[in-house]
């Protein structure tokens, strides 16, 4: 082993980015230097169980590592086998750091990262607090207005409310906000739950629809927008890169756009809008970043109104796609850090908060 680094990297996961999540930690463990790292791989299947996977990367991606972890488990159980309980001075003992390469809940909101914290173990990416805010539209959206940075007009209801009545619930829509408007589960991702309601008749379709995921729903005002993004990489000061922006294959950047659509939606870096408005997202997304407290990494995501080029702040993602052809690494790319130094990066300012947050410990 050596003076090499060694990195367990977290992929699968319980959320509907799963495969997403796979084919982002592919690329990253193609991309780490052999020479610096020695790679931990931990999987989590759909049903929450985690695996150690000892085989080829290219496995990964298919799904079939999830079979070898299985038999190599039942030749030697004694090495491969731990359940969540086990794993935190399992895991103390095998890593310097962790990288969970895991998206959406169970990964992305906070659940992972207070383990990690539990464990003692640094960990690339924001900290249970920026995790859970980021995660949850309703309340990021409230700091985020309370930062007094643009967003969308919003409601929020309760799944009980919507069951109860829905019809007060639509009464209250109408009278705040105007057709078409966004329904949305406020703690979900990829698009999973969302319509968009022209009338009411689609409103308590799109209320009953985000239901069914959420306890908590968002109603959001409709911006006539393009999508532009921007990746935030920092700890205590973060740094904006260029932005770039979505150019969606359907009406809206639906589930069916992201990852149906082989690549039909395209990404445009860096995005062809004027030089001072990319310089106002680039602060924005700053403050955003700023504004929940994260580290390490993330994607923020802005409306650009057509009609009047004016910004909105739409969401915060603290552990964005990450494949070689995901927008973030590739924001970074054209920004001038190419993708493989972009992970030692991350991975050093995950040693650097770890080691900083000791500092808070000193009695
Ligand atoms: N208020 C809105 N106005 C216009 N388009 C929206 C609005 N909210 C969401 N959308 C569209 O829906 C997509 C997904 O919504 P988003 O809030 O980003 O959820 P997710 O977390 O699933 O990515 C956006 O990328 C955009 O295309
Ligand atoms: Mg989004």
């Amino acid at each position: 082993m050596g003076n090499k680094m060694r990195v367990g990297i977290i992929f699968g996961g319980k959320s509907g980015e799963h495969e997403i999540s796979l084919m982002s930690a592919t690329s990253i463990l193609r991309a780490m230097d052999p020479n610096k790292y020695d790679t931990l791989l931990i999987g989590i299947t759909k049903k929450g169980e985690w695996l150690l996977y000892d085989g080829p990367i290219d496995l990964i991606e298919t799904g079939e590592w999830e079979r070898i972890a299985r038999e190599q488990m039942k030749k030697d159980p004694d090495t491969y086998r731990f359940s969540v309980v086990g794993t935190s001075s399992y895991l103390k003992e095998q890593v310097d750091v962790l990288f969970p390469v895991l998206h959406g809940p169970f990964g992305e909101d906070g659940t992972i990262q207070g383990l990690f914290e539990m464990a003692d173990i640094p960990y690339v990416g924001a900290g249970v607090l920026a995790s859970s805010t980021g995660m949850d539209k309703v309340i990021a959206k409230k700091l985020f207005k309370q930062a007094g940075l643009p967003v969308s007009d919003f409601l929020m209801f309760l799944r009980n409310q919507i069951e109860e009545n829905p019809a007060d619930c639509v009464e209250q829509i109408e009278a705040h906000l105007n057709y078409p408007v966004f329904v949305k589960p406020a703690n979900l991702g990829s698009s999973v739950g969302i319509t968009k309601a022209r009338n009411r008749e689609e409103l308590l379709y799109a209320l009953e629809t985000a239901a069914k995921y959420d306890r908590k729903i968002i109603v959001e005002a409709s911006v006539n927008c393009r999508e532009i993004e921007c990746a935030v990489l920092g700890n205590e000061e973060p740094k904006a890169s260029v932005v770039g922006e979505i150019l969606p294959s359907n009406e809206f950047y639906d589930y069916q756009a992201k990852y149906l659509d082989d690549g039909k939606s395209k990404l445009c870096i860096p995005a062809d809008i004027p030089e001072e408005k990319a310089e106002e997202i680039r602060r924005m997304a700053i403050q955003v970043y700023k504004t929940i407290d994260c580290a390490g990494l993330a994607r923020v995501d802005f409306f650009l109104e057509k009609e009047t080029m004016k910004v909105y702040v739409n969401e915060i993602n603290t552990m964005p796609g990450f494949t070689k052809y995901s927008m973030y690494p590739l924001l970074w790319e054209a920004t001038g850090l190419p993708y493989s130094k972009l992970i030692d990066r991350l991975i050093a300012l995950a040693l650097e908060r770890y080691e900083d947050k000791k500092r808070n410990r000193i009695r």
